[in-house]
């Protein structure tokens, strides 16, 4: 039962361990690539609507299910109601799906940390620099492997505690830095026709794909619809407010998503001359976009650096909270020791990551419906199983334990003020909303039929 469970020390413990796992690459690197490429202003205005309706409602309720039960998410749905087991059951499948390819992407940021300490900021400017680098077939797989062992030694040796410590004062940076950098970028010339489109929603460009997209990136960047918050939520003391942590938190998460796209988009505006082209580059977008804004800033090759290093340590903040989900269902399950499941989970992220990263070079060639190997389990994790794991999430409260029970858990610590945006969302809007989006864009992908 909770009462027995080692509990976040104090109130903000909780927001920070939280906010820990949700600022990472999901902010900083794919955010803006999505939202350049569907549409800039009309991306990011559904997103900011999702983020306060489905994304405040379903973070409530993820972490409200996990301190109710006092359990991590499998068990916490199927002690609910054993009929809806399987949504923990697959809500746990999507950390181990995202982790390798997210390693591989972490590699990337470690490789260019490298590059900048090592004097070699003007060289990664230029317009092969990086598809040069990820087209090799072992270099990329050889910072992935550093990326994924740093994860795993943090794992393997339960220092979270110390680099969560780090990362307290390595945030706030962060911020400040995206800041600075993003200032500079909308002022660069031609930039401004970049702040338009990030900034003016464009409704011709609204689609079911946007909403999806949107929404599918809502999930992963404060890590919902897979298990984390309820986890999460089951370490957290009673009298701490749900209700306004997960505004602090996403506050801060939505916060760095939309600098992240102010300092990446005006500036592919400004070096491409306005091609739309350069907006569809997809998860490289970063890091072909912002060298080449380093490269013109004073003190760029400096900035940069501090830059990849502070990335680097929110990305790692992450991929720990993701390995240490999927390590802690494997011995839940399987009963193998810490270092036996370590041991597999990082195994199994290699065989899983390396064609990810192959699928740049060598393995270009391998593509379904028009996604390279990394972009195809992106999708399969975003874009299927998590609105589907959030879907079912809702009908389960909405209509098997039904809201209040929810509700209840919410108004423990501290007034729930939301109650009837809470249930009206829980109840039909999300639900209708996401059996629409998943329908039509599936489809869509599929090239049957477009919305
Ligand atoms: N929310 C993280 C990000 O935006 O980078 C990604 C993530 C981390 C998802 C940890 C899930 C998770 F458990």
């Amino acid at each position: 039962m909770a009462q027995n469970r080692s509990s976040f020390t104090g109130k903000i413990g909780f927001v920070l361990a939280a906010a820990g796992s949700a600022v990472g690459l999901g902010n900083i690197w794919r955010f803006p690539y999505l939202a350049a490429k569907y549409g800039g202003g009309i991306f990011l205005l559904v997103y900011l609507i999702l983020a306060v309706t489905f994304g405040f409602a379903l973070m409530c309720a993820e972490i409200a299910i996990g301190r109710k039960t006092g359990q991590s998410a499998i068990n916490a749905f199927k002690s609910l109601d054993k009929r809806f087991a399987f949504v923990g059951v697959l809500g746990a499948v999507i950390p181990a799906i995202i982790l390798p390819y997210y390693s591989v992407i972490g590699g990337w940021v470690t490789k260019y940390l490298f590059a900048f300490a090592s004097g070699d900021a003007a060289a990664s400017a230029s317009d092969t620099y990086f598809t040069g680098f990820i087209a090799k077939p072992f270099e990329p797989i050889g910072w992935f492997l550093v990326f994924m062992g740093l994860t795993a030694l943090v794992v393997l040796f339960g220092v979270e505690k110390g680099v969560e410590k780090v990362s307290k004062i390595m945030m706030p940076v962060l911020v400040v830095l995206t800041i600075v950098i993003a200032v500079y970028s909308v002022t660069i010339d031609g930039a401004m026709e970049g702040v338009k489109y990030y900034l003016m929603p464009d409704f011709s460009r609204f689609s079911a794909t946007t909403v999806l997209a949107a929404m599918g990136q809502l999930f992963y960047s404060m890590s919902l619809a897979m298990g984390i918050m309820i986890t999460y939520g089951s370490y957290m003391k009673k009298d701490v407010s749900i209700e306004k942590s997960v505004h602090q938190i996403e506050i801060f998460d939505t916060g760095i998503a939309f600098l992240a796209g102010l300092m990446i988009i005006p500036a592919v505006f400004a070096f491409s001359g306005g091609d739309e082209a350069a907006l569809g580059k997809g998860p490289s977008l970063m890091f072909i976009t912002l060298p080449k804004v380093f490269n013109s800033m004073p003190g760029g090759a400096f900035i940069g650096g501090a830059f990849f290093l502070l990335v680097l340590f929110a990305a790692l903040t992450s991929s720990i909270s993701l390995m240490e989900t999927v390590v802690s269902i494997v011995r839940d399950k399987l009963g193998w020791g810490r270092k036996t499941a370590c041991l597999a989970v990082f195994v199994f992220c290699i065989v899983l990551g390396i064609p990810s990263s192959l699928g740049f070079g060598v393995w270009d060639f391998i593509s379904v419906a028009g996604l390279s190997i990394l972009d195809m389990f992106d999708f399969v994790s975003n874009s299927v199983l998590m609105p589907i794991v959030a879907l079912f999430t809702c009908i389960f409260i909405g209509y098997v334990i039904k809201p209040k029970a929810i509700i209840e858990e919410l108004e423990v610590g501290a007034p729930f003020k939301a109650k009837t945006l809470f249930t009206i969302i829980i109840k039909y809007v999300a639900p209708v909303c996401i059996i629409l989006i998943l329908v039509s864009s599936i489809l869509d992908v599929l090239g049957v039929a477009k919305i």
